[in-house]
């Protein structure tokens, strides 16, 4: 039987976007499994708990083949080997993504040799998408309808309710 290729995509997802969302159909469409990981401890401060951008993610890829999401601490290339994954998957929005992320490619890869890491160009309309942008928007009373899931909308809509 044909082994079946699985991707691993991290992040914090501090909510899941519709560019995130983009991300992950793309894969979803190229690998036969694709683990959306959500860092429980992210170096920037989180405002939704981990249990909440889990619950997100898992209502805005229902329906989706092969996607499932999980949580991971430490090191991402250990999170890679304990799932068996084959490559990381990151988007890539803009040349200013470029640097971090070669960074991050290339110590993923000394730290684990058998970590690949392949881009993947969200749509062009998502590229100007960040998830601290959207919270702001929505901190201040400005709409977000097309640039994150509904329930996510919601939550956020629910976490500053000034507005
Ligand atoms: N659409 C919309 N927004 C996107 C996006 C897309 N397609 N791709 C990235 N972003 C945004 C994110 O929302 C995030 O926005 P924010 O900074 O406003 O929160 C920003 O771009 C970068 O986020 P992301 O790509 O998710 O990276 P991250 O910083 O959240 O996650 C980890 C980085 C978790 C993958 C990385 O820190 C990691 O691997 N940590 C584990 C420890 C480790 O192994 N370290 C060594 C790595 S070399």
């Amino acid at each position: 039987m044909k082994r079946q290729r699985r991707a691993v995509y991290p992040g914090t997802f501090d909510p899941i976007t519709n560019g995130h969302l983009d991300i992950i159909r793309r894969a979803s469409a190229v690998f036969d499994r694709v683990t959306v990981a959500v860092i429980s401890n992210p170096a920037k401060k989180a405002l939704l708990s981990l249990p909440e951008r889990m619950a997100l993610i898992r209502r805005a890829t229902q329906g989706l083949r092969g996607v499932e999401v999980a949580s991971f601490s430490g090191l991402l290339v250990e999170f890679l080997r304990t799932v068996h994954g084959d490559v990381i998957i990151r988007g890539l929005r803009a040349i200013s993504d470029f640097e971090y992320e070669f960074q991050m490619a290339l110590m993923n890869r000394r730290l684990n040799r058998h970590a690949e890491t392949v881009f993947m160009m969200p749509d062009e309309r998502y590229t100007y998408l960040s998830s601290s942008l959207v919270k702001e928007v929505v901190r201040f009373g400005g709409q977000v309808r097309g640039l994150v899931p509904p329930p996510v909308e919601r939550v956020l809509k629910a976490k500053f309710p000034k507005f």
